[in-house]
């Protein structure tokens, strides 16, 4: 059986790794070989990543030997437990803790706010001096906007905080990332010390009058967690949605002409994208038998949410961009009970930022060629660290 080398590094940054494409059109399993000489399964099929992502024999345990650690950051970060790193039991328990405020209509009702926010990020972005980052200077703040307003952070604490949590977005060392992860943790726990006795209607005095079954520490590390997993992804798909619209012209004129387009130009650039590759990781603690092979209990299992949405038996021409394709299944947001719990709200705040920043500023334009972009490196979550923009 051929062995591939895993993570492979991108060399666009709105495109997988080349070696993609080989691995779409070989075997349905694969051996991985990672960074440390450990080895893994590989599934290079949607249809087969679908089944294994919902079978209860897989485990998002990443300390379970034979987790597949994909990179030495993925190994310091171990010993952090979040509802992703969570099996069973415990995971259900804080997940169901956190359902009321990611509902279809909790989210439907935050659409004013998120529209005011956005609205508020662009005039800021048009009184910045030109070029400007799209993604520290426009995405990463309105992301971490729309979680503060989440999260029930008073409107004089949120420059603060927009600054705390854009400093660990930018962090590249685990040391600078530590140190921003520490301002963060303290800023939090003062917050909900300060707001013990209140009976607030955000996700964090909720959380603390529920039954008093979360301590501090908790609360503080579940706030954490939403800020740690929702600012950068919904950053980077902004931004890389937003270059990928003014790299494929056409179909940004079709769009702005035909606002009814924009839901499904979201969709399809979250499958074009797929920027959490990295997250379809898992560990079988029984055998599992697939395609003739045997995945034994212990096996690390890795399914790369972009090769499968490039997957031609779900999607004829996967590669080509298509704002008006339908149907298919992508793993933008995961699959099975990981799931990602804000798909809702991440889909609202990318369909109104998009609809509003090219109505607004309808000449923006990339302010340098995409080829000179810095592209994240392999095993993080595709994108860029910035992107100089002009109109
Ligand atoms: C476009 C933006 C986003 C993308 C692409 C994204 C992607 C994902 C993916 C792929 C997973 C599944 C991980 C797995 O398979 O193990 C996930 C889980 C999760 N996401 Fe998101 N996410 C986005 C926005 C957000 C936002 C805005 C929040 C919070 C405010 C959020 C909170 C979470 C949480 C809490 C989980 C863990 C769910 C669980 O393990 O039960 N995400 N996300």
């Amino acid at each position: 059986m051929t062995t591939f080398a895993f993570p492979e590094a991108r060399t666009c940054p709105y495109q997988p790794p080349e070696g993609y494409k080989a691995l779409s059109e070989g075997p349905p399993l694969v051996r991985a070989e990672l960074y440390d000489g450990a080895t893994a399964w590989l599934v290079t099929r949607n249809a087969d990543a679908r089944r294994l992502l919902t079978d209860p024999r897989m485990s998002s345990e990443r300390s379970a030997d034979g987790f597949p650690i994909v990179t030495p950051r993925l190994l310091e970060a171990r010993g952090f437990r979040t509802l992703v790193t969570m099996d069973g039991a415990e995971h259900q328990m804080y997940r169901r803790m956190l359902i009321p405020d990611f509902t279809m209509k909790r989210t439907r009702a935050m659409r004013p706010d998120v529209e005011r926010i956005v609205d508020e990020c662009v005039d800021r972005l048009l009184e910045k001096e030109k070029p400007v980052d799209l993604v520290q200077d426009f995405a990463a703040e309105l992301s971490g906007m729309v979680i503060f307003h989440l999260l029930g952070v008073p409107l004089e604490d949120q420059e603060l905080f927009t600054r705390r949590s854009a400093a660990l977005l930018r962090a590249v060392t685990q040391e600078d990332s530590e140190r921003a992860l520490g301002e963060l943790v303290s800023y939090l726990d003062d917050l909900v010390a300060s707001r013990e006795d209140d009976e607030g209607t955000w996700l964090l005095d909720r959380l603390a009058a529920d039954e008093g079954t979360l301590s501090r520490g908790d609360l503080v590390r579940m706030a954490v967690q939403l800020l740690v997993t929702g600012q950068g992804t919904t950053a980077q798909m902004i931004a890389l949605g937003a270059a990928t619209l003014l790299e494929h012209p056409d179909q940004l004129e079709a769009m702005r002409a035909d606002p009814s387009l924009v839901p499904g130009a979201v969709e399809e650039l979250l499958r074009y994208l797929t920027i959490a590759d990295m997250a379809g990781l898992r560990v079988a603690t029984e055998d599992i038998e697939l395609h003739g092979e045997t995945i034994k209990a212990g096996d690390g299992v890795i399914m790369p949410y972009a090769l499968l949405a490039r997957d031609p038996s779900v999607y004829p021409d996967p590669d080509r961009f298509d704002i008006r394709r339908t149907g298919g299944q992508h793993f933008a947001f995961g699959m099975g009970p990981h799931n990602c719990l804000a798909q809702g709200l991440a889909r609202l705040e990318l369909e109104v930022t998009l609809r509003v920043l090219f109505s607004r500023v309808p000449t923006l334009r990339l302010a340098v060629a995409l080829e000179e972009l810095a592209v994240r490196e392999a095993a993080d979550m595709q994108g860029v660290y910035s992107l100089p923009v002009t109109w």
